[in-house]
C-alpha cells in the first residue's frame, strides 16, 4: 500500500511499504476513506517533536471502513464506517474508566508510565503506525474506534478524529463557564476549534490571536474579536478590552513551534528575549533541517507561555493544548504563582469527547466541515504538507482523500 513515512527531519516521502496485518486478537484492520494533515505533523518533520523513529508511518487523524478484525473485536465487522481518533485506549484500565484514555495503563508498549500511545508519533507514543496511509492497524479496537452515525459524512467526521475533540478538551480544561472571557492564543484548525468550543460551554467574549489575515478572519465568523500580534501587542490588548482584568481563560493552542512578533508594539519585547528564545530552541531540539522556507521550527518556543501567564486574569486558568515536547522547559513559574492562577491540559482524551461531538454535528450544532480548505489525494500529500507547513493563505485544514 501507499503511506507517508518518516525518514528523518525534513524528510517525509510517499512509499510503498507492506500493508498491516492483524497483530493481536484486539486489532481490526481499517481501510483508510478520509486521513488529514494536523500541526503536531508538522512538529515531527521540523523537529521539535523529538524521538521519531525513520520507518513510522505519520497521520492521526481518520475515517474508515473496517476490514478486518480480531477474535477479541465483537463490536464492529466488515463494512463498518469508523471513526478513528488520535489516541489508543484500551477501555477497561482505571484511567481509561475516568475518562484519561491519553493515559491509558495498556496501550503504549513502553508501559504504563509512558503515557499516551497515538498513531504516527514518537518512539515513546508507541511507535504505532499512522493513518495517512491506505490501510491501517488499529490496536484496541473495540474501544479504541467510534461509530459514526449515517447521516454524517465523512468529511464532517474527519475533523472529529482530532482538531475538535482537541479544541473542546482545551476548553474544557481551561474551565470555560457562562459569562467568562476567553482569549486563545492560535488560529489554526486546534484553535479555531478551541473558539467554537468555548462559544458552546457559555463564554462570553473569546479573543483570538494570530498573524495570518486568513486564520483571523475564519476565527471572527465564529465570533471572536481578533488581535493580530504583528499589529498590537497582544497582551495590552487583551487588558484594554477586559477594563484592566484581562482574560479569566487562556488557552494555548499554538505550542513549541511559536513565533515571536516581526513588527508592532510587541517585536521590541520579544528582540529582547531573541538570546533566551534560541536557548531554549536549541535545547528542544537540537536537529533541524530547514529546506528553504519550509520545516523551519518556530523561533520562540516560550513566546505564548509568556503572554498567557501575563494577560490572564488574577485567579485564573490556563489550557495548554499546543504541543510541546518533553525537552520543553521553561514556563514562567514566578509569576504563575504570584497570581495564583490554574494551568492544566495535556493530550487530549479523545474517547471522552467523539461521540458527544458526532452527535452535535449530526445534530447540525455544528459544522466542523468548514474547516477543512483543502481536499487533496494521498498522491499530493508532499506538497500538501509543504503548503500547510508555510501556513500559506487558503491553507487552513488539508483533508486526504485515497488516490483515484
Ligand atoms: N494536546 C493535544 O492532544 C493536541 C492535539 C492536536 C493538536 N495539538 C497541537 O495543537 C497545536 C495547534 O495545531 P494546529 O493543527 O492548529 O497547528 P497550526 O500550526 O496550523 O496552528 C498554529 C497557529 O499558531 C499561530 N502562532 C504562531 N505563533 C504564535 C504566537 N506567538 N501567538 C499566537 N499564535 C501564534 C500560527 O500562525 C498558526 O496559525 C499544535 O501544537 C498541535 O501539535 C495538540
Ligand atoms: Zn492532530
Ligand atoms: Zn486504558
Amino acid at each position: 500500500m501507499r503511506a507517508v513515512v518518516w525518514h528523518g527531519v525534513g524528510d517525509i516521502r510517499v512509499d510503498q511499504v507492506a500493508d498491516p496485518k492483524i497483530r493481536d486478537p484486539k486489532d481490526a484492520i481499517v481501510r483508510l476513506t478520509r486521513s488529514a494533515i494536523c500541526g503536531t505533523d508538522l512538529h515531527m518533520v521540523r523537529g521539535t517533536m523529538t524521538g521519531m523513529v525513520p520507518g513510522t508511518i505519520l497521520g492521526h487523524e481518520g475515517v474508515g471502513i473496517v476490514q478486518e478484525v480480531g477474535s477479541q473485536v465483537r463490536n464492529y465487522k466488515a463494512g463498518d464506517r469508523v471513526l478513528i481518533p488520535s489516541t489508543i485506549a484500551c477501555g477497561y484500565c482505571s484511567y481509561c474508566r475516568a475518562g484519561y484514555n491519553a493515559q491509558c495503563d495498556n496501550a503504549n508498549p513502553n508501559g504504563k508510565n509512558a503515557g499516551t500511545a497515538f498513531f504516527g508519533g514518537p518512539k515513546t507514543t508507541g511507535p504505532i503506525d499512522g493513518l495517512q496511509a491506505e490501510y491501517a492497524r488499529i490496536p484496541f479496537a473495540a474501544s479504541t474506534l467510534v461509530a459514526i452515525p449515517e447521516e454524517v459524512s465523512d468529511e464532517q467526521a474527519i475533523p472529529v478524529s482530532d482538531i475538535f475533540p482537541t479544541g473542546y478538551f482545551g476548553a474544557e480544561e481551561a474551565e470555560v463557564r457562562p459569562g467568562d472571557t476567553v482569549a486563545v492564543f492560535g488560529c489554526g484548525p486546534v484553535g479555531l476549534f478551541a473558539i467554537a468550543s468555548a462559544g458552546l460551554l457559555g463564554a462570553r467574549r473569546i479573543f483570538a490571536i494570530d498573524h495570518i489575515p486568513d486564520r483571523l478572519d475564519v476565527a471572527r465568523s465564529l465570533g471572536a474579536e481578533a488581535i493580530n500580534f504583528d499589529q498590537d501587542h497582544p497582551v495590552a490588548v487583551l487588558k484594554d478590552l477586559t477594563g484592566g482584568v484581562g482574560p479569566d481563560r487562556v488557552i494555548d493552542v499554538v505550542g513549541v513551534d511559536a513565533l515571536s512578533p516581526k513588527s508592532g508594539p510587541a517585536a521590541k519585547e520579544s528582540k529582547q528575549m531573541a538570546d533566551e528564545f534560541k536557548r531554549e530552541s536549541k535545547e528542544i531540539s537540537p536537529k533541524k533541517k530547514p529546506d528553504g522556507d519550509n520545516w523551519v521550527p518556530g523561533d520562540a518556543p516560550s513566546q505564548v507561555l509568556l503572554w498567557a501567564v501575563e494577560s490572564v486574569a488574577k485567579a485564573g486558568t490556563i489550557s495548554l493544548v499546543g504541543v510541546y515536547p518533553e525537552t520543553m522547559k521553561t514556563y514562567p513559574l514566578g509569576m504563575s504563582m504570584m497570581k495564583n492562577l490554574t494551568v492544566k491540559g495535556g493530550n487530549c482524551n479523545h474517547l471522552k469527547y467523539a461521540a458527544k461531538l458526532l452527535e452535535m454535528v449530526r445534530a447540525g450544532v455544528i459544522r466542523p466541515e468548514r474547516i477543512l480548505t483543502k481536499h487533496e489525494p494521498l498522491t499530493e500529500v508532499l506538497d500538501a504538507y509543504r503548503h500547510f507547513d508555510k501556513r500559506e493563505a487558503g491553507w487552513i485544514k488539508v483533508e486526504l482523500r485515497p488516490a483515484a
